[in-house]
């Protein structure tokens, strides 16, 4: 299981059905890919369900933030985001990431006539954005020390996720130490940027800013540094991996695919010619958003999420007990036959308005589904419209030939061995 988790179930669940219970050490966990069960778990008695161990690992790295945390502090603290994530607010970060993405394309055109790793220059891109939108004042420097950081501090949270005896190991090996250093370098970095900001009287069109501004309901009071520093890891922990990965997915599906290539530039002529799109023409991109749609039905980034039962419960005749875990299977309900006509086949049309519609309830759910769902999700789908855009204006890309595409399930669905594609 802890070697490829993903096919793990996926084979279970051709033997088993769509929900089976699976034993692993220590906790009784039931796997499910069925929209009725997940619906139950993650919406209707979500209050019977809670974030359990997997997501206590990822404290490590995110602290108490918005992704980890439960109950009525989750709840105050998502109040208090959610303005953050409001029109007016995802306009003026629609500006910085645009600013931010026409740089990026710059540089990529020097590597012009090249082989390029596609999932890694995602991974550069949408980890630009997401600092410039959390931090948008803060020197190249303090922002490369934060990618470089987290990014080593997030691999060590993945084994750890994977492999539990692996910490025993981390003591011995010095991985535990480098580690704590990571965090400790991160942690100034931000707590720093955030005393500059509290002390300055320039405001900035930013997350941290809208996070900082933003007032508790009850007390009218702000968060704390402390708070504001977990949830500024956990947006950029959360916005950036898996926006590069759907990315990079996409583009994958993409070069197989000429023909929905072409189809996207004439939207794209129609739409905003050789410009980047605006705020308001992002709308008008219907297309281009199916083939996202579709790509993360095939690749969801978030791949699955799991809750452990906090009182004993009931889904049409299977038992859950206290502390039992679910494990909703995004990624398995997204390929199922009897769900979507032949699954396995990339059809952006299926998200055409009129066939969305029909599908049934929560059986696409690359943004989670329930009280819990991506808050983010909007400034992801932009972000993801504005760099295919930019990206297909400028450059064709070729899949190199005899490589192996294989998917590495960690916390987010990567490409094990990266997409080598030539670039031109
Ligand atoms: C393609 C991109 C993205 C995907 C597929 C994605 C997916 C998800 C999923 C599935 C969840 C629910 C996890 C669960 O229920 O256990 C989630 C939660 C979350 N996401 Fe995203 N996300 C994306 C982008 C972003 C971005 C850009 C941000 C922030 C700027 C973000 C911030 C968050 C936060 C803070 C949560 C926790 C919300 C809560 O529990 O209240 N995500 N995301």
């Amino acid at each position: 299981m802890s070697k490829n988790i993903l096919t793990h179930f996926s084979e279970k669940e051709k033997e088993l059905g769509y929900t089976f219970e699976n034993p692993v050490p220590t906790v009784r966990l039931i796997s499910t890919s069925e929209p009725d069960f997940m619906r139950h778990v993650l919406q209707t008695n979500h209050r019977n369900y809670k974030k359990g161990r997997a997501y206590d690992v990822l404290k490590l790295v995110l602290g108490n933030g918005l992704v980890t945390s439960n109950g009525q502090f989750w709840q105050k603290q998502r109040r208090l985001a959610q303005p953050a994530f409001h029109k007016k607010n995802l306009e003026d970060l629609f500006n910085v990431m645009g600013q931010t993405a026409k740089a990026y394309f710059v540089s990529l055109d020097k590597k012009r006539g090249t082989e390029i790793d596609i999932a890694r220059e995602m991974m550069a891109v949408t980890a630009r954005i997401a600092l410039k939108s959390l931090f948008s004042d803060n020197t190249e420097e303090d922002l490369n020390t934060v990618y470089d950081s987290m990014t080593n501090a997030q691999r060590y949270v993945s084994d750890a996720l994977n492999n539990p005896f692996i910490q025993i190991a981390y003591l011995v090996n010095g991985r535990k130490r480098a580690f704590k250093k990571d965090m400790k370098v991160l942690d100034n970095v931000v707590l720093k940027a955030i005393s500059k900001r509290r002390n300055s009287d320039q405001k900035h069109p930013d997350l941290l800013q809208m996070m900082m501004d933003a007032t508790y309901e009850d007390s009218n009071e702000q968060m704390n540094d402390l708070q504001l520093r977990d949830e500024m890891i956990t947006m950029f922990s959360a916005g950036h991996e898996t926006s590069a990965n759907a990315l990079a997915w996409t583009l994958y599906l993409l070069v197989q695919h000429p023909e929905i290539v072409t189809k996207m530039k004439e939207e794209i002529n129609r739409v905003v010619g050789d410009q980047l799109p605006g705020f308001q023409d992002i709308r008008q991109l219907t297309y281009i958003r199916q083939v996202i749609d579709e790509g993360m039905r095939l690749y969801p980034p978030v791949w699955g999420v799991s809750r452990t039962a906090i009182n004993e419960d009931e889904f049409r005749g299977v038992k859950i007990k206290a502390k039992d875990v679910v494990f909703c299977q995004i990624y398995n309900a997204h390929r199922r036959e009897d769900l979507f006509h032949k699954a396995s086949s990339f059809n952006p049309d299926r998200f055409n308005q009129a066939a969305k519609k029909s599908m049934p309830k929560m059986s696409y759910l690359p943004f989670g589904g329930g009280p819990r769902l991506c808050i983010g999700n909007m400034f992801a789908l932009m972000e993801m419209q504005l760099i295919l855009v930019g990206l297909l204006q400028r450059f064709d890309f070729k899949l190199i030939e005899d490589q192996i595409i294989d998917m590495e399930a960690l916390v987010t669905l990567r490409p094990r061995y990266g997409i080598k594609m030539m670039l031109s």
